[in-house]
């Protein structure tokens, strides 16, 4: 019968036609054609009335087959026509959309060189709890009850009786200290408290990488020469380092540490003309440190120092603000 072998040709251009269909309008052009009231499906629904019953059924059957073979291909297709907006077929060659992928934060980069520096240096990484005791915090480290730090507009004096949140990570040492033999050599990073009011250069939380070395024949160029081995790689061999004096009171004598600014020393607004950048404080052990953790002071001598990691971070990255550190603005942490 001759309406049959039409079918096969009417299917293999309908699919060629569907395939090709990349936008809903094309997609409904194809449906018209090939089910709508005027198509050649269509014409044969109505052309089975007038066959005899044998042909009828033989057509009948290839025209459903067909026709459900079409629906089934058009449902397929009106979900990929359907997500192309506005008559826009969808260029699958385009490339994606930038997306923003995740990123260490800067504070943690910065840690993660000093320890890496450290631990090249023969230093242990070592740790200590945010709620310290009075005594770890400040007795042990030499701090009579009578000092400013000790007041309350600088600490953060918790409920429980003799703790605080630490306003230094010293009491590390005094940690490590009660806990290790010397040969002792350790650095502890960590976040400590302070009730300042925030601005530019204060946070009340804030971070620290303290250092301790205690053996025997310790001197104060043993501190200056790791100091300056850590300067040097951290920011580069032009580094050049001052040791001013000072007084804490956990170290004897006491210094504070300076760097040369990035400007060479020609003095410029970071270094507020000065040429230098004061990075932390630094000095020979105490012997009363020593007594209060069962050291004895006569056979060993130490260097301790502290920095702040994020003074460190904003000399390192040209961060003007502390607080930029804690936003999480992307425009900052994205050039970071
Ligand atoms: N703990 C001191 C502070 O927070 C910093 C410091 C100074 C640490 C001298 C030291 C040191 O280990 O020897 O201001």
């Amino acid at each position: 019968m001759k309406e049959t072998e039409k079918i096969g040709p009417l299917l293999q251009a309908f699919h060629k036609e569907c395939d090709a269909a990349a936008s809903p309008g094309e997609w409904n052009d194809v449906r018209v054609k090939y089910l709508g009231r005027k198509s050649v499906i269509m014409e044969m629904m109505k052309l089975l009335k007038t066959l005899s019953p044998e042909d009828k059924k033989t057509l009948g059957k290839e025209v459903n087959k067909a026709k459900a073979e079409m629906e089934r291909a058009l449902e397929e297709k009106k979900r990929a026509v359907e997500s192309c907006k506005g008559q826009i077929a969808v260029d699958w060659t385009l490339p994606a959309r930038g997306v923003l992928p995740a990123k260490v934060h800067p504070l943690t980069t910065v840690r993660r060189q000093m320890e890496d520096i450290f631990i090249r240096m023969g230093f242990d990484i070592r740790q200590g709890p945010d709620m310290e005791t009075e005594w770890h915090c400040f007795d042990a480290l030499n701090i009579p009850e009578t000092h400013p730090a000790r007041d309350e507009q600088d600490t953060f004096y918790l409920n429980r009786e003799k703790m605080v949140l630490r306003t230094h990570t010293s009491p590390v040492q005094i940690r490590t200290m009660l806990e290790e033999k010397p040969p002792i050599y350790m650095i502890a990073p960590g976040r400590v408290y302070r009730n300042d009011v925030p601005d530019a250069s204060h946070s009340p939380v804030f971070h620290q990488v303290e250092a301790l070395a205690v053996d025997e024949n310790i001197t104060f160029g043993d501190l200056k020469g790791v100091i300056y081995a850590f300067l040097s790689e951290l920011f580069g061999s032009g580094v050049k380092t001052r040791f001013d004096n000072s007084f804490f009171p956990f170290t004897e004598p006491s210094a504070e540490v300076y760097m040369s600014c990035f400007c060479g020393g020609k003095g410029c607004s970071v270094c507020k003309g000065s040429g230098w950048l004061e990075i932390g404080g630094a000095g020979m052990v105490d012997p009363e440190v020593f007594r209060a953790v069962g050291i004895d002071p006569e056979k060993y001598t130490g260097f301790a120092f502290g920095f702040g990691l994020e003074r460190m971070a904003m000399l390192m990255y040209g961060v003007p603000d502390i607080r930029y550190f804690y936003e999480n603005d992307l425009r900052m942490l994205t050039t970071m």
